[in-house]
């Protein structure tokens, strides 16, 4: 898409819950507009795969919080053609695939819940979304991190749904998931999410919501390209 305008929202928010498609959307939105893609998920996975990586107590908020505070994420474009939509890099080390296990699945969601632990985060990621000119994706962006986002869209689907997008996922990277299991795991993510005191998924007030349950990828994609144009 080369045309542009002043009109063009600059700053993008689509929130949604687990595997609802945002990232796949969020990134082809991205690249159609020349925008930077910025998947917030990705830096709870980074603080999850550390604390896990060196033993802290994933109940220990104050370590937890601590580890957040201290650690710097960046997050790149994707370096390397294996189905990765960006770089995740802490201190120089590619740590893109350490967050996508499912032992960092199973405990993302008790950290996200952490409030000093989204303290930490949502700044680091306001500073990088005022900038404009980018795509932004997560659970709160349109509610917390960015609420004067010129465009917030809510992306929702069932639960089956999304685990078999979540199912399908994998099968494509040649894994061979558990179908139930991953439901099982969709399920409780959006329980926690949805629940916590703070920062919850919801939609905010003035988000465009989109039920992508009966539309294929390219349908959502046409419809959130409507929404931009
Ligand atoms: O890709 P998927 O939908 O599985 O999850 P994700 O976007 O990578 O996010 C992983 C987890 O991080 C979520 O289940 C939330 O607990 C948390 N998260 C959050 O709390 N706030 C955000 N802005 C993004 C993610």
């Amino acid at each position: 898409m080369n045309n542009i305008t002043s009109q063009t929202p600059s700053v993008i928010a689509i929130d949604g819950p687990a595997a609802s498609g945002k990232s796949t959307i969020g990134l082809r939105l991205a690249e159609a507009l020349g925008y930077i893609f910025f998947d917030t998920g990705v830096m709870y996975r980074a603080i999850t795969f550390l604390a896990l990586e060196r033993d802290i107590d994933i109940h220990d908020e104050a370590a937890v919080t601590t580890l957040a505070e201290e650690t710097q994420i960046d997050v790149a474009p994707a370096s390397k053609p294996d189905g990765r939509a960006c770089d995740v890099l802490v201190g120089g080390r590619d740590i893109t695939w350490e967050t996508r296990t499912r032992k960092v699945d199973e405990n993302v969601s008790i950290v996200a819940a952490y409030a000093g632990v989204r303290k930490a985060l949502s700044r680091q990621q306001r500073r990088i979304g005022q900038r404009g000119r980018i795509v932004m994706v997560g659970r709160d962006i349109g509610t917390v991190v960015l609420p004067d986002a010129d465009l917030k869209i809510y992306l929702d689907a069932t639960a089956e749904e999304r685990a078999r997008r979540r199912y399908d996922e994998i099968v494509a990277r040649g894994g061979s998931p558990d179908y139930d299991a991953i439901l099982k795991r969709v399920v409780e993510r959006d329980h926690i999410d949805s629940t916590r005191d703070v920062a919850p998924l919801k939609a905010a007030e003035d988000a465009v919501v989109l039920d992508s349950d009966k539309l294929t990828a390219d349908e959502v994609f046409e419809q959130i390209l409507a929404l931009v144009k």
